[in-house]
């Protein structure tokens, strides 16, 4: 084989191998012959295809064991794990930009976080990879247990406990069950990499043999941001203070929240190096690596557009509105599009309403709340669907206004960006003022 195995037709390359899959509308099966007429060199299936296959009668397992025996047959790749309510992809992509600097690295863009991205992760690694960054999702108790014979990561970074689908979890204390199965999983010579500012992670201390560096906001964590100010444009510039010295830092990306995400990839690469300065480099240079979180565009016309139509969860949705805040010296209105957050179960209409609250206490000018009668809790205008806002929006933008669209992704609100953000252009350096943080 001389390209990665995929189980996505439309991402197999020349030479590599399918793995197909019956999902729920189609059977990956169906599409094996055409796949290795576009090149693949094979297929990895549950019953014969009529092209090269290697015939097993579990798909699932099949991958996650090929990717077992990789792990096993590349013992000089260090590999991490990276879990957490909210940043999981971002602290990935950062992670895959720093340790860039120290090696090659493998931390593929998107969401690879479930039983099957994380096996399709494991196997990009080559004789010649250093790093091996995995993003690892659950929504069930177990989940991430399940994962670790197909990484057993070295390293292990908690992010925070919040209440993403916590419908399907059933509790936070299921959650915080789950997030911590990694650090439980981590050999006694590994590092677990907690964050210091939510209690719930920092406790996990007591469920690993490994080594722990914590990081965060709070004084008592190693791994420390101070100073954190925010430009116009809600980019985080903090110094970076570790034991081995400080630097400054300065992030591309928008939202004081991913200052979080900057600190488990710092303390992470700092277990790696001592050259604080080299790291902070890499963080003011990094940029977004997955679509639709925080991405920020500016119409030509003056509107601006923060497109984060990929995920919401509560904390994520505050995160988010006080960002579009942060934003909002020098411009029109401040105006939050917000799409109704999914897998929250009975707390549902009630975490609406929060986040509702929330954008008023912050001052958020206008509320366009978009989906079910749960998203009617917001405030503001409401629609039923991305058809009905892209008229709103049309009527309502004008030049000066800034944006947020913020939903899950089935909502389909990336498409609305698209409509808002036609013939956009990247937005320049800011210049804005300053504004101290805490
Ligand atoms: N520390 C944080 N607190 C709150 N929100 C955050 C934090 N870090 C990232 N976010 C926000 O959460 C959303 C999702 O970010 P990201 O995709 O990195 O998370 P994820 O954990 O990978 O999510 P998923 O569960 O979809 O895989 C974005 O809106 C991002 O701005
Ligand atoms: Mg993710």
């Amino acid at each position: 084989m001389t390209a990665p195995v995929r189980y996505e037709t439309s991402r197999v390359e020349p030479g590599g191998m399918f793995a197909a899959f019956a999902g729920e509308r189609r059977d990956g099966h169906d599409f094996a012959a055409q796949v290795v007429t576009d090149g693949a060199a094979a297929v990895l299936a549950a019953r014969p295809v009529g092209v090269p296959a290697v015939v097993v009668d579990d798909v699932r397992a099949a991958l996650q064991l090929l990717a077992a025996e990789v792990v096993t047959r590349l013992p000089h790749v260090h590999r991490i794990g990276v879990t957490g309510s909210s940043g999981k992809t971002s602290t990935k992509d950062l992670l895959g930009q720093v340790l860039g600097r120290l090696g090659p690295t493998v931390a593929p863009p998107g969401n690879r976080n479930n039983e099957l991205g994380v096996p399709e992760t494991v196997l990009l690694t080559t004789a010649r990879t250093r790093f091996l960054v995995t993003e690892l999702g659950a929504r069930h108790v177990g989940d991430i247990a399940a994962l670790m014979p197909v990484v057993r990561p070295h390293t292990g970074v908690v992010l925070g406990v919040g209440s993403a689908h916590i419908g399907e979890f059933g509790g936070r204390e299921a959650i915080a069950r789950a997030k911590g199965e990694l650090v439980e999983a981590l050999p006694d010579t590994g590092l677990a990499v907690l964050n210091a500012d939510d209690p719930v992670v920092a406790a996990m201390a007591g469920r690993t043999v490994a080594r722990v560096v914590t990081f965060g906001r709070h004084a008592s964590a190693r791994v420390r941001a101070e100073r954190v100010v925010l430009d116009g444009a809600a980019r985080a510039r903090f110094v970076l203070c570790a034991p081995a010295g400080t630097a400054e830092v300065a992030l591309r990306l928008h939202g004081e929240h991913f200052v979080t995400a900057a600190l488990a990839a710092a303390t992470v690469a700092l277990d790696h190096t001592d050259d604080v300065a080299l790291v902070a480099d890499a963080l003011s240079a990094a940029t977004p690596r997955s679509a639709g979180r925080m991405r920020l565009t500016e119409r030509p016309d003056g509107v601006t557009v923060l497109d984060d139509a990929y995920n919401a969860n509560p904390e994520s949705m505050v995160a988010g509105l006080r960002t579009l805040v942060a934003m909002a010296a020098g411009r029109r209105r401040t105006v939050a599009v917000l799409g109704q957050m999914n897998e929250l179960g009975a707390g549902s209409a009630a975490a609406h309403a929060e986040v509702g609250r929330a954008a008023v206490r912050l001052g958020v000018d206008v509320v366009v709340a978009v989906g079910n009668q749960d998203a009617a809790g917001y405030g503001g205008a409401h629609v039923a669907d991305r058809q009905a806002a892209a008229g709103l929006l049309r009527e309502l933008l004008e030049p000066g206004d800034v944006v947020l669209v913020k939903a899950s992704n089935s909502l389909g609100l990336s498409v609305l960006v698209e409509g808002i953000g036609q013939s956009v252009r990247s937005a320049p350096p800011s210049t804005g003022t300053e504004i101290p943080v805490r």
